[in-house]
């Protein structure tokens, strides 16, 4: 019985707590709890409980459903808002900042006060027209989930608390282990909070398992076009400079074999200890995947740790086109996905698999005192000892509930479709005498700019343009359409994960690009 050692531990630090009732005085909060169940009290006689935060029943229904009722407008209008908000901080600071209140006020006046300020002023992720960064499409089903994981309030890092919660992140993390074909048996992992925390939570994992304690001379590689969170862990773990090797990479985007080779053979005569390569599948600004086989094999070779990110593009594999382009995929010692990406989830979900679970545990656990009695036996996984958070939210729950409802079918349709749009984009730009792509559609992300034929404009020229093209159709506020920079020129960038994205959504904001570069262009000659 877990109670009756935590008891025990409580008892000895002796915390003197009042009934506020019958004034009697006791040990702890738990002896004070039991007192108010169990004896005498009047507070517990009358089943009285101080209301401090709680809401009679009716308030509570009143108020959940207010909220359900304004998500499912949200659901319901969203193709009849703007994704774009726009805010200084003075704009922000003269609505909101104020010292914290001593004295509350009524609940729905608050509730009114964040639906006219709060949500308006902040980008719809999951509009239609929000083609820039990693759109979040998110879905309806996890949503409530999510509702459902707070509500209750459960906690998802050991086994004894929540044994529903840990066995559902056990079955989701195997439906993922299966996906990407690593072993189910020996293989684990852990939802994170999202791909920068996978990503974190791989390179800690690989950096014990590789290198033990020292890590005075390892070497970690990566392309230049790498996730930026990458970057950030491994500087969050302390590595220097001088042990980060950032490999430029070809025409396409694509890790330079040749210059990774020849940086880990200098690297290793200088004596040097070449651990780690981290590989992309689907990189953040053209969706290019690395060549993963010949990384795979350059690792087994070297005996480096393997880790891909696939925050971005991970969940092609559910497409056939996907699928055949993340094909080496299965090679990797830790994968990260992103749930709140590619598969539809609201934030925050992220997702680290490993090959070896054991890997994980051997990183992570700690055992101090206070949590001996909520250890369990080693197939009821603590999920705590599988990262770096004790509290966790429930995580898995989304996941498990969307994939539940909907089926993988659903999935695998609403990626496949993901991707034909952006090639039908591809298609629909290069019949166009205006514009020129410079990125082709790849794992739904396509990257252009207008540069009508015959004009020939300056690189400086073009650059300013399509700058000024997706400055105006964000001013609009009608598209988030956002710019990156490619090969040195500034290029327009759509990403097209959101099943509720057509074509015609496609082709409104190309014209409206249009009509602006015609606009920008005939100001210039004014
Ligand atoms: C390839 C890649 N890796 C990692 C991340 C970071 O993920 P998150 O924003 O969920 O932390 C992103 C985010 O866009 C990404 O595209």
């Amino acid at each position: 019985m877990p109670f009756k050692s935590n008891f025990k531990t409580l008892e000895n630090k002796i915390l003197f707590s009042k009934c506020t009732c019958c004034k009697k005085s006791s040990l702890n909060n738990f002896f004070f709890i039991t007192h108010r169940l169990l004896t005498s009290c009047n507070f517990a006689k009358n089943k009285i409980m101080k209301p401090f935060f709680d809401l009679s029943v009716e308030e509570m229904k009143s108020y959940g459903y207010k909220i359900v009722d304004l998500i499912t407008e949200h659901y319901k209008e969203i193709e009849n808002k703007k994704p774009v908000t726009t805010a200084s901080r003075e704009e922000m600071d003269s609505i909101f900042l104020q010292e914290a209140p001593e004295k509350g006020m009524p609940a729905d006046k608050v509730l009114d006060f964040v639906m006219d300020k709060v949500i308006p002023n902040s980008n719809i992720s999951s509009h239609p027209k929000a083609f820039s960064f990693v759109p979040g499409p998110s879905n309806f089903i996890s949503t409530m989930a999510d509702s459902l994981a707070t509500g209750f309030n459960i906690f998802s890092g050991g086994w004894i608390v929540s044994p529903a919660a840990a066995e559902l992140e056990i079955v989701t993390i195997n439906w993922l282990l299966k996906m990407f074909n690593f072993p189910v048996t020996k293989g684990g992992g852990i939802f994170t909070s999202g791909g920068s925390m996978a990503n974190l939570t791989a390179l800690v994992t690989a950096r014990r398992i590789k290198c033990g304690d020292d890590f005075s001379k390892a070497v970690i590689y990566l392309s230049d076009q790498a996730h930026s969170s990458n970057i950030k862990a491994i500087r969050v773990l302390g590595f220097k400079k001088e042990q980060i090797k950032i490999i430029p990479t070809d025409l396409e985007y694509r890790f330079s074999i040749n210059k990774l080779k020849n940086e880990i053979a200098k690297d290793k005569l200088e004596g040097k200890k070449p651990f780690c390569i981290i590989a992309s599948a689907g990189t953040t600004n053209t969706g290019t995947v690395d060549p993963l086989d010949t990384l795979a094999d350059i690792c087994e070779k070297e005996n480096l740790w393997y880790h891909i990110d696939g925050a971005y593009g991970g969940a092609a594999i559910l497409s056939k086109k996907g699928s055949r382009m993340l094909h080496g995929i299965e090679r990797a010692d830790s994968l990260t996905v992103d749930p709140h990406k590619w598969f539809f989830q609201p934030y925050e979900i992220g997702c680290l698999l490993v090959k070896n679970a054991s890997w994980l545990s051997n990183t992570f656990s700690e055992k101090p005192e206070y949590l001996r009695d909520i250890e369990g036996n080693e197939s009821e996984i603590n999920f705590y000892d599988y990262g770096i958070q004790l509290t966790r939210r429930f995580r898995a729950l989304k996941f498990y509930m969307s994939i539940k409802t909907y089926g993988l079918e659903t999935f695998k349709e609403a990626i496949s479709y993901n991707i034909d749009l952006a090639e039908e984009t591809e298609d629909l730009l290069r019949n166009s005498k205006n514009w020129e792509i410079v990125s082709p559609a790849t794992l739904a992300i396509i990257n252009f700019r207008y540069n009508p034929l015959g004009l020939n404009l300056s690189k400086e020229i073009l650059d300013k343009l399509n700058q000024e093209i997706s400055a105006r159709v964000v001013a609009s506020k009608e598209a988030l359409l956002v710019t990156t920079v490619l090969q040195n020129e500034v290029v327009i960038r759509m990403c097209l994960i959101n099943p509720k994205t057509t074509i015609l959504h496609v082709k409104e904001t190309l014209n409206q690009c249009s009509q602006y570069a015609l606009e920008i262009l005939a100001e210039s000659k004014k």
